[in-house]
């Protein structure tokens, strides 16, 4: 049934973005700036940096209200990262800003490596690009708090992304678990209260007071992200296949986590 639209949006693909091999020249680095159409409508630009020797790739960019949306993900630990910087409102005696961290496992072909990633270029940096496949959210119960001077077990990176995060850092039990597993030491994790261990620990939004503990909600969306190599077929017979080009995805992000008082969760009513 889709087969009518595999050539034509391939081959816009292949002319829009290029896999450059450059052949003999080796790419370390490369930073990316990509414009793409969020969820509201707006246009958000978008900066991808890959660094093939550390392995990571970054992607960037600010939300219409301002808050910063970073994702790190870290080839060789296998661990990705969530950021978020969260502008306070001022006015309602919130902080100037908040930052929250999300740790979780970098699964295998989630995204192109970092190596493919460095060797991307745009031919037309002005389009507004959208995903071409919208993946759902994913559900992510952060149940354990990731202790900020021992998280450079988990991931270089982890220390200097989440450093103005301090308590806020995240992670889910069974990621916790597998790293515990893999030799890290049970110090960096500390279990967070959960709500079904008991009454008195409620959805923020139903929280009786601001400085009540309560369990917080945060979405967000990576709207354009590279997440396969195409590789295309040359009309010569038994020539192998060879990279020209990406696919692109969007995928949503839900996650749940404790906070120690509703006043660290104030974005977490509007939606209700
Ligand atoms: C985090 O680890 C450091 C260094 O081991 C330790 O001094 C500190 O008390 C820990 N923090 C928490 C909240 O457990």
């Amino acid at each position: 049934m889709f087969a009518g639209w595999n050539l034509p949006i391939s081959l816009y693909i292949n002319v829009v973005i290029l896999v450059h091999l450059l052949l003999g020249v080796s790419v370390f680095s490369s930073e990316l700036k990509v414009r793409v159409r969020l969820v509201d409508g707006q246009v958000a630009e978008e900066t991808l940096e890959a660094d093939s020797e550390q392995d990571i790739i970054t992607l960037e960019f600010k939300q219409r209200d301002g808050t910063l949306i970073t994702f790190v993900a870290d080839f060789k630990k296998e661990v990705k990262i969530f950021r978020t910087l969260i502008l306070g409102e001022l006015e309602r005696g919130q902080r100037q800003y908040q930052v929250l961290c999300f740790v979780t496992r970098l699964n295998h072909n989630e995204l192109i490596s970092s190596e493919s990633m460095a060797r991307l270029r745009q031919k037309n940096p002005r389009a507004i690009r959208s995903a071409e496949e919208r993946r759902g959210m994913e559900q992510l119960s952060m149940g354990m708090a990731v202790n900020l001077s021992r998280a450079g077990q988990l991931s270089p990176h982890l220390r200097n992304v989440c450093r103005e995060a301090g308590a806020a850092i995240y992670t889910q039990q069974a990621d916790a678990q597998h790293w515990l597993d893999h030799g890290v030491e049970g110090a960096t994790f500390q279990p967070l209260p959960q709500s079904w261990e008991g009454p008195g620990l409620e959805d923020c939004p139903s929280s009786p007071g601001l400085w009540q503990p309560c369990v917080c909600r945060y979405s967000l969306r990576l709207e354009w992200y590279p997440c396969l190599l195409r590789y295309c077929h040359t009309h010569a017979a038994r020539a192998s296949p060879y990279k020209c080009g990406i696919r692109s995805c969007s995928k949503g992000f839900h996650f749940r986590f404790y906070v120690p008082y509703r006043h660290l969760c104030l974005w977490d009513e509007e939606d209700t």
